[in-house]
Order: structure tokens, then C-alpha cells, then sequence
């Protein structure tokens, strides 16, 4: 069974509690929150006031995906706001190791993420240390762009070390792109949580596109 966590990216920014508690009934396993820095990537969205705030309104575990330069400067601030796990870009400055080290020690689940032009073999080594491993199945900074095809060897190669090395524990998620047509192909290459951003905030029925990842995803 997959598990799917809605990108709030792509949610009302005036509504967002409307938007939370809605994805929320509508059967969400978790919530997505990128925070952008605009200078990892080149776009900002929001950072701690807004996670605190959303954390006030939901019992969702907040799946927050930062893509910033020097995430250890604000992981302390992240655990305040109420983040339960932070997915870092091993492209970023710093030890992967202390950082994932960091989190953990701040009661948080360690995630790690790679971009589309970073090969499998740049997050191999730290797979034992991880909660989440998240390929990103597009160039991060944006929602709504078109998912990549070309990751899935990538997704198969992580879950066949992961298969390999026995970690039951490690989830393999997938970001951009994702709705009812893609996440099948990321299923069967062996991811086993879906980040969606625009197919499911983009649709009136919230528990409807939901539903149709995961039949969709069900015959994978
Ligand atoms: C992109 C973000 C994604 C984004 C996905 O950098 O990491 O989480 O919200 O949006 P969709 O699902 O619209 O591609
Ligand atoms: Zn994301």
C-alpha cells in the first residue's frame, strides 16, 4: 500500500487552514512542505511561521522538504515549528551524516533527496541512516512541471539496495509531477510514498484523486 503526502505548495496560500483540514479528511497519510530559499533553487515559498502555523491546525505528520543551502542552520528552528521530518538535498553544503545525525537528534525523521542530474550513488552510501529517501522526478523550485520519466531507474536502483540491504524502515518517496498516470510508474520501480502537488490541490475532490493514485498504483 502506498502512502500519499499532498504537496501544500499547491494550496489556497489565503485558505490554507481550509485547504489543511480538507486534505486531511479527505484521507492524506501526511502533509508536504517545501521550504525554497532562493538560492538552492531559484523560487522562495514560505519557511517557519507558516510550518507553525499549520501545525496548529492538523495532526498530520509534516513531511517538510527543504530545499535551502545550509540546512543546518535551521533545523533547530524547523523542530520548534512543529516539523516531525526533514528531507535535506545531499547537493547542499555540510556532512550528510552530521546532518542527518542533527535531525535525529532533534526528535525529527531524516529524509534525504536527490535531484534529477545527481546520481543514485550520491545517497547509496547514507540509505542505513534514513527514514526517507525522496528522488525528485523533476528539477526542484517549482510546482507543476512535467514529471520525468527517466528517474525510475534511478528509483529502482535505491530500492534494490535498499531490498539488498534490508531496511524495511527506509520509505522511498517521489516528488513532482506525481498524479494518477505517473505514480504507478514509481510504484513498480519501488517507491512507496507520492508527493502531489497541483493533481490533487488542483481538483475540486480532494479524496477522489486521492483514491485514484492509490488504485492506480494498486495494480503496479
Ligand atoms: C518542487 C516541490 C514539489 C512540488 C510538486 O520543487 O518539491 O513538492 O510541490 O508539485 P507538483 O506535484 O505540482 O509537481
Ligand atoms: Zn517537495
Amino acid at each position: 500500500m502506498i502512502s500519499i503526502s499532498p504537496s501544500v505548495l499547491a494550496a489556497d496560500f489565503a485558505n490554507l487552514e481550509r485547504d489543511v483540514r480538507a486534505v486531511e479528511a479527505a484521507g492524506a497519510d501526511m502533509l508536504h512542505l517545501d521550504v525554497m530559499d532562493g538560492h538552492f533553487v531559484p523560487n522562495i515559498s514560505f519557511g517557519m511561521p507558516v510550518i507553525a502555523a499549520i501545525r496548529k491546525v492538523t495532526g498530520l505528520f509534516l513531511d517538510v522538504h527543504i530545499m535551502i543551502s545550509e540546512p543546518q542552520r535551521y533545523l533547530e528552528d524547523l523542530a520548534r515549528a512543529g516539523a516531525d521530518g526533514i528531507t535535506f538535498h545531499v547537493e547542499v553544503q555540510g556532512d550528510p551524516e552530521e546532518t542527518i545525525r542533527r535531525i535525529r537528534s532533534l526528535g525529527m525523521r531524516p529524509g534525504l533527496a536527490l535531484s534529477p542530474d545527481t546520481p543514485a550513488e550520491a545517497v547509496l552510501p547514507y540509505l542505513e541512516q534514513l527514514d526517507l529517501l525522496l528522488v525528485m522526478t523533476v528539477v526542484p523550485g517549482f510546482g507543476g512541471q512535467k514529471f520525468r520519466q527517466d528517474m525510475c531507474p534511478k528509483i529502482e536502483t535505491v530500492a534494490a539496495r535498499a531490498r539488498q540491504l534490508g531496511l524495511d524502515r527506509l520509505t522511498i518517496q517521489v516528488d513532482g509531477g506525481i498524479g494518477r498516470e505517473t505514480a504507478p510508474l514509481c510504484a513498480r520501480a519501488g517507491a512507496g510514498c507520492m508527493v502531489a502537488g497541483s493533481a490533487i490541490f488542483g481538483k475540486e475532490d480532494y479524496r477522489a484523486e486521492m483514491e485514484a493514485i492509490r488504485a492506480a498504483c494498486a495494480g503496479a
